[in-house]
């Protein structure tokens, strides 16, 4: 049995202590907003917060997600207001497919706690999620805009 605290509620799960954090949410906590991509911490879908830093769910064992707080995209906003990441990305059409945007939101927000004016290169640097769709354009305009909301 685990206990974890996602978006500020807490679960017991019934899990093996190497089960995926991702599957955990997904499947018996029941959010999905959190994708699957790679399953092998390459290309992001997957990026959730734990104690405020982005990892990667798909290959995190739930038991290191034990006595931490997790953020995923459901919890980012807080009291019904958008995050900054999140009102930039819709003012700026950033998804196309959307399916590679909960991951990228939730890197970017991170990085904004640990860099709130990022540069390219910090941007390059640090997002290294992947988007089929090849919105990478979009999205570092999207940052630069949060960053100066
Ligand atoms: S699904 Fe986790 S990094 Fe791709
Ligand atoms: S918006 Fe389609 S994969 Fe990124």
């Amino acid at each position: 049995m685990s206990r974890l605290v996602v978006n500020g509620k807490t679960h017991d799960i019934d899990a093996d202590p190497n089960t995926p954090l991702l599957w955990v949410l997904r499947e018996q906590i029941g959010l999905t907003g959190t994708k699957y991509g790679c399953g092998i911490a390459q290309c992001g879908a997957c990026t959730v917060h734990m104690d405020g830093t982005a990892v990667r769910s798909c290959s995190l064992p739930v038991s290191e997600a034990e006595g931490k707080q997790i953020t995923t995209i459901e919890g980012l906003a807080q009291n019904g207001v958008l995050h900054p990441v999140q009102k930039a990305w819709l003012e700026h059409d950033v998804p196309q497919c959307g399916y590679c945007q909960t991951g990228m939101i939730m890197a970017v927000a991170a990085l904004l706690t640990e860099k709130p004016k990022p540069s390219d290169a910090d941007i390059g640097n640090t997002i290294t999620n992947i988007c089929r769709c090849g919105t990478f354009q979009q999205v570092r305009a999207a940052i630069h805009a949060a960053t100066n909301a």
